[in-house]
């Protein structure tokens, strides 16, 4: 016993010495950390020039009910179609991208927030006389309107190009448009005008 003492205190020494380099090193991760963390959050949500980016191509505002609810899985995917290199010389591949994973988006926000209000609706749009508008694009038109599809141009786009009157989208709902027709009753369509009028 008595011959292994010296062993033993050299080997705590060592232990020691070890501990305290252990310690240096924690030391530095901690500072590292320090330094990579601003830059990891910035890649890891949506940055000023995403935000500017969905609101010129989408209509998104910033504090837009999916914007302000979106999940941080979601915002970091955004982000990373916002700003994939791949498409820097594809500008419409890009748009495509981001239209498709913008509407699977603003669905799951849209359900989450449901689940979490125990509510039967999301107030995405909250103004009382666009209300009833969205809520007939809601049933009928969002899964090709909301964000767009290769063929179908969002609504926000389509507001863009000029107002839509009713008698054009009577007959566009009428001529079939790629799809089976739509009847709506002229209450409807006047909804329905106000809503898509107000996204320009
Ligand atoms: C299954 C997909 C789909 C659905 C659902 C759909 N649309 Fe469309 N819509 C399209 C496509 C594709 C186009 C572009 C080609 C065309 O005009 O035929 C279009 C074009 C339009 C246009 C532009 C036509 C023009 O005058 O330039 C309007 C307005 C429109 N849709 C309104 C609606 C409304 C309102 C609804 C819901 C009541 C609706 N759409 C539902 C696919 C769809």
């Amino acid at each position: 016993m008595s011959m292994l003492a010296p062993f033993a205190r050299r080997l705590s020494l060592a232990g020691r010495r070890k501990a305290a380099a252990r310690r240096g090193h924690a030391a530095l991760v901690v500072l590292a950390l320090l330094l990579v963390t601003p830059a990891l959050a910035a890649a890891a949500g949506l940055t000023d020039a995403d935000y500017r980016y969905l609101k010129a191509q989408f209509g998104l505002a910033k504090d837009s009910f999916t914007l302000t609810n979106i999940g941080a899985a979601d915002a970091e995917k955004l982000h990373a179609l916002i700003n994939d290199p791949k498409d820097k010389e594809f500008p419409q591949r890009r748009d495509l991208n981001v239209a498709d994973y913008l509407f699977d988006t603003e669905m799951r926000t849209c359900e989450a927030w449901q689940l979490a209000h125990a509510a039967p609706s999301c107030p995405q749009v909250t103004d009382p006389q666009l209300k009833p508008g969205w809520e007939i694009a809601e049933r009928n038109c969002i899964a090709c309107h909301l964000t767009g599809t290769t063929t179908a141009p969002s609504f926000f786009k389509l507001a863009q190009s000029g107002p839509l009157t009713e008698d054009r989208l009577a007959a566009t709902l009428r001529s079939g448009h790629q799809m089976s027709p739509i009847t709506l009753d002229r209450q409807e369509l006047q909804e329905l005008v106000r809503y898509i009028n107000s996204l320009r």
